[in-house]
């Protein structure tokens, strides 16, 4: 099938590799032409496993272009796939959805397929993008075109993997061609397709996104409470895991959860409640414990370094998760900002993610590997679950302080250790 992707992001771009690499020809669309640039070379944008691979591995299938006609003209089937960011209030930022929107909207000609992909709140593809695309096109929906919603729940760092073996795919439609025509396009993928409208297809995104930040919190506000007694958390949830109706999942506490869609996906919910005149009392403490979580390592650190004044502190991990270049809401900011505000002097290490944080952190220093880094610090935070960081020497710190924020570290010999939670 001929199927256009308009933003080739994470999302964006991991589905038109996958779907190229299950035959379909894939035209992506994004307004930046660096990165399509890249793509047109073979060359993956983003550091995502197999991403490289699969790209020069399909580069007949699969191209860009920043020019919606020709993928429009050249498709049936149209993916949206653009970012839906925050506002500073928390809401959903819909502006780049509504331009993608208007450009779909402007092009379409023959009956076409839109289906939504970004994460948006429930009743936007209905309120929102569908007399959106009937304004511009002056076409009806149903009859001259469909609109459909398929939320994504791919992990960044395994989003190959996770695209190509879902738990389970969600098609949002609301008439029988759009939905013949999804399971079309995800045939070869094994795992259960569950249909709904594309209402509840917005919601079960959020909900599933809401619930694994709230195991999150709930570890870590457990954490907390172990680590004034004296508990290993880990102990803990080990145990309480084993129980099948929780699941051992997203319950290891540390520093707090980050990305572009955990913080970002509750905030909008919990506007979306709001604006519905709900308060979402459950969500709000979700967030707090996210807030307060990092600036916690601080409080250990200065149990040892009580003053961190002009005192050089090592940061290693600034992806928010391993295997990601990806730092956007990473917990390692708040906590660099943190140790800024109480003149520390930072010096910041991650494997492959230190050239995105040096945009947000220009005036820190980024050693170029973990000895540099740690050379004459009076303190070490740890802050993403590199398997790099599991093995560390910290013999080029004269004293070492190991403040852990992810479980990593296993020897402890020769340094003064404090675990978040344990
Ligand atoms: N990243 C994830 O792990 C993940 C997982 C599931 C769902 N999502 C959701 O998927 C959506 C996309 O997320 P992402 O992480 O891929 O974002 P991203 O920022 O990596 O990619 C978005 C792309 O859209 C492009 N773009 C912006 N405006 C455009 C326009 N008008 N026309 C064409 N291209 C445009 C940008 O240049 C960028 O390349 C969001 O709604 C997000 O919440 C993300």
């Amino acid at each position: 099938m001929k199927i256009s992707i308009i933003g080739a992001g994470y999302v964006g771009l991991v589905t038109g590799v996958c779907f190229a690499d299950m035959g379909h020809e894939i035209i992506c669309v994004d307004v930046d032409q660096e990165k399509v640039d890249k793509i047109n070379k073979g060359i993956a944008p983003i550091h995502e496993e197999n991403l490289s691979e699969m790209l020069k591995r399909n580069k007949e299938r699969l191209t860009a272009t920043t020019d919606y006609s020709v993928a429009l003209s050249q498709s049936d089937i149209t993916f949206l796939c653009v970012g839906t960011p925050s506002r500073s209030d928390g809401s959903i930022d819909l502006s780049y959805i509504e331009e993608a929107t208007r450009f779909i909207g402007q092009l379409i000609k023959k009956w076409h397929l839109v289906v939504v992909k970004s994460t948006v709140v429930p009743g936007t593809t209905r309120d929102i993008i569908t007399p959106l695309l009937e304004k511009v096109s002056g076409k009806k929906e149903g009859k001259d075109f469909s609109v459909a919603m398929n939320p994504e729940f791919l992990r960044e760092g395994k989003a190959i993997h996770d695209f190509q073996y879902p738990d389970r795919i969600v098609i949002g439609t609301r008439d029988k061609k759009s939905n013949d025509l999804l399971k079309k396009i995800y045939k070869g993928i094994n795992s259960p397709i569950f249909t709904v409208n594309p209402t509840v297809a917005e919601m079960i995104k959020y909900t599933s996104n809401a619930l694994l930040s709230t195991k999150i919190s709930f570890a870590n506000e457990i954490g907390n409470v172990c680590k004034k007694v004296g508990i290993d958390v880990y102990d803990v949830m080990e145990a309480v895991g084993m129980d099948h109706r929780i699941s051992p999942h997203f319950l290891q506490a540390g520093a707090g959860f980050g990305g572009s869609c955990f913080p970002k996906d509750v905030a909008a919910l919990i506007s979306f409640g709001s604006n519905k005149g709900l308060k979402m009392f459950l969500l709000d403490a979700v967030m707090n414990v996210n807030d307060t979580q990092p600036l916690k390592m601080i409080e250990l650190l200065e149990k040892h370094v009580p003053h961190i004044k002009d005192k050089k502190i090592a940061v290693l991990g600034l992806a928010f998760k391993p295997d990601t270049d990806d730092i956007r809401e990473s917990r390692s900011i708040p906590l660099i900002q943190e140790l800024l505000d109480k003149g520390a002097e930072v010096s910041a290490f991650d494997p492959i993610a230190s050239g995105n944080m040096k945009k947000v952190f220009p005036h820190i220093n980024y050693p170029s590997s973990v000895a540099e880094t740690l050379q004459d610090a009076m303190g070490c935070l740890i802050l993403t679950e590199w398997e790099e960081f599991s093995h560390i020497d910290f013999s080029p710190m004269q004293k070492p302080v190991v403040i852990d924020g992810r479980h990593i570290i296993t020897s402890q010999n020769d340094i003064i250790y404090e675990g978040l939670c344990w």
